[in-house]
């Protein structure tokens, strides 16, 4: 069912949640970070676009947003009571919440992936990926949720928890409604959004992209993970690669806060999301600080990022 339409009810997260039978401490744990962004959301629309160590007119020390967003989200996962592990971009190491794992989950998340886009009033999101247990350096399959919040003009909340992708709005009263459930992205992508530095692409990337052009994918790239993921999945169509560049082999992103939980949502919603030679999902991590490239987004698209780097296109 979707809000878009003349629905009586708005359905709140909580809600949705129980209503798809998610667990009740996983429902606890999904609607604690929803209520974490309640206030990053404020952070970024009031707090001054502080530097790390630098004062404030009250001489208190000034955070960073990102600081500051680290700061709320381990705070309330700390609060949930059902966090063992946490790994933040934030933090140097993996945190240990509690040492009672059984039962629990581990959470990696980026507090305010795209940071730098604030000052220019670009969208920011957060992005967040949960196992079961302990051990948070699992191959990105095993995750039991992932989701994101997107700070735009509005402030959205897309989930999976391995039942489809559900896309929901905060409201008036800074409460998430269904905006639109199993959302899903079509095989052939109509834009492309395309990071890193155009003359650093390998040529088999170089022609890749030429290839997109060619079949008539828009260039739409904001700079903001989140937001041009969120295009990709709301829109049902297009394609997002981060790839290899020369002298970065491993691209950008990282594996454990980024690209496994979009890789988690991309792929619920029916795309693909790949490495260049197979599914981000499948990497078995090395450490926290891994790296890959990722083309990710309609299954065409990705398919055919996969055969240019292969060199089967010719
Ligand atoms: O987290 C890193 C990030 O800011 C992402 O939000 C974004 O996709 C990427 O870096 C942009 O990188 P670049 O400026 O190199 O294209
Ligand atoms: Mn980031």
């Amino acid at each position: 069912m979707s809000t878009r339409g003349k629905t009586k009810f708005q359905i709140n997260l909580r809600r949705h949640l129980r209503e798809r039978g998610v667990k009740d401490d996983l429902v606890h744990l999904i609607c604690e970070i929803a209520e974490a962004s309640n206030y990053i959301i404020n952070s970024i629309r009031t707090g001054d676009l502080g530097v790390a160590g630098t004062s404030n007119l009250y001489g208190e020390e000034q955070l960073a947003l990102d600081v500051l967003a680290d700061r709320i989200m381990t705070k309330r996962l700390l609060h949930s009571g059902v966090v063992g592990n946490v790994l933040s971009e934030e933090a140097d190491d993996i945190i240990c919440l509690s040492t009672e794992c059984g039962g629990r989950y581990s959470v990696a998340f980026d507090p305010l992936d795209g940071s730098s886009l604030v000052d220019v009033n670009l969208a920011v999101g957060t992005i967040i990926s949960i196992f079961e247990g302990c051990n948070i350096l699992l191959p990105g399959r095993q995750q039991v949720a992932a989701m994101y919040i997107l700070y735009g003009p509005r402030t959205t909340l897309v989930y999976s928890t391995g039942d489809g992708v559900h896309e929901f709005g905060m409201n008036q009263l800074m409460e998430y409604t269904l905006i639109k459930e199993n959302l899903q992205i079509k095989p052939q992508a109509n834009i492309y959004s395309p990071g890193g530095l155009r003359n650093l692409f390998t040529t088999e990337i170089e022609r890749y992209v030429r290839d997109l052009e060619k079949r008539g994918c828009k260039l739409r790239y904001s700079g903001g993970f989140v937001p041009d993921i969120n295009q990709v999945i709301v829109k049902g169509s297009g394609v997002f690669m981060y790839p290899h560049l020369q002298g970065h082999p491993n691209g950008k992103l990282r594996l454990s806060f980024e690209l496994n939980p979009m890789a988690f949502l991309v792929e619920q919603a029916g795309g693909a999301a790949s490495d260049g030679h197979g599914p981000i999902l499948d990497r078995i991590p090395q450490g926290k600080d891994d790296r890959s490239p990722i083309f990710i987004g309609s299954k065409e698209e990705v398919a055919l990022a996969e055969a240019y780097i292969a060199g089967l296109d010719q």
